[in-house]
């Protein structure tokens, strides 16, 4: 793998078709979710975003096991190694990676690690995991269908915001993972994750409730673009039960465009 090689004029031609295409795609999937849903309902047969691409043996024609998105993962895992990029390398107790189906068709990004996934090494496993995972259920899923991670991978001691310099040492790694799993979908938990990856300050209450797009920096074999749909943080619906309503409502545009079919 690598970053992709253009060698002809061919070449550079299909890759700008598939960016305009990419656009289009956005721009009419924005508009029908704001309501102008003249081209008809959401069909992700037809729709579905650029994917990484599926490396194949050529000569037994199936996809070559050596780069399956389990191995990539696993290999990016060891690559990580115990990390010290950042000064969060010498007070985490554990570094948690981020867990599930490599093959997921939706990911959860949370914000990093709390004093019980500092402890397991596992993301989502205290209270607000514990909602996560009601949350994934009512979805019709299991937590072993999707694929959970954070912006950050060691906790920030006394749960503080992660700084600056941290982020920027440790999310590509994320951007890493999304780039392999290639997910249909992300939903991001929490302002901290939805404006991380979208790049933005916009505050949660507007981002949520609606499809943004978020396309990895780093070089991929092609333009990836990827629909997130951010949402409260579970923490957040803990002291905020209110909000569970427009959670689900969320949670249902997550499913629609995994493909899940439309939840009343
Ligand atoms: N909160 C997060 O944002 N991530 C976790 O893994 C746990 C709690």
């Amino acid at each position: 793998m690598g970053e992709r090689k253009i060698k002809s004029d061919t070449d550079i031609f299909v890759h700008d078709l598939v960016d305009v295409i990419t656009d289009l795609r956005n721009y009419l999937v924005s508009l029908n979710h704001l309501g102008l849903d003249y081209y008809g309902p959401i069909d992700n047969s037809l729709w579905l975003p650029p994917q990484m691409p599926v490396v194949m043996d050529e000569r037994k024609k199936i996809p070559d096991p050596r780069y399956s998105k389990a191995i990539l993962l696993e290999r990016l895992r060891k690559k990580i190694g115990d990390c010290h990029k950042c000064r969060l390398g010498e007070t985490r107790t554990n570094l948690v990676f981020g867990e599930g189906n490599p093959d997921a068709d939706i990911v959860f990004v949370g914000e990093g690690p709390g004093r019980d996934e500092d402890l397991r090494g596992r993301p989502f496993v205290g209270a607000a995991g514990k909602l996560l995972d009601n949350m994934i259920r009512a979805m019709g899923l299991e937590r072993k269908d999707v694929y959970i991670g954070n912006i950050i991978k060691c906790r920030p001691p006394g749960n503080r915001n992660p700084a600056e310099d941290e982020i920027e040492a440790c999310f590509p790694y994320l951007e890493e993972q999304l780039s392999i799993i290639s997910p249909k979908v992300i939903c991001a938990l929490g302002k901290f994750a939805a404006q991380t990856l979208l790049d933005t300050n916009v505050p949660i209450s507007r981002l949520r409730g609606r499809i943004n797009y978020y396309t990895p920096s780093i070089a991929m074999d092609k333009k990836i673009s990827i629909p997130v749909v951010p949402t409260y943080h579970p923490a957040y619906l803990l002291r905020n039960a209110g909000q569970k309503k427009v959670v689900w409502e969320d949670l249902k545009l997550v499913m629609e465009l995994a493909g899940l079919g439309k939840k009343e």
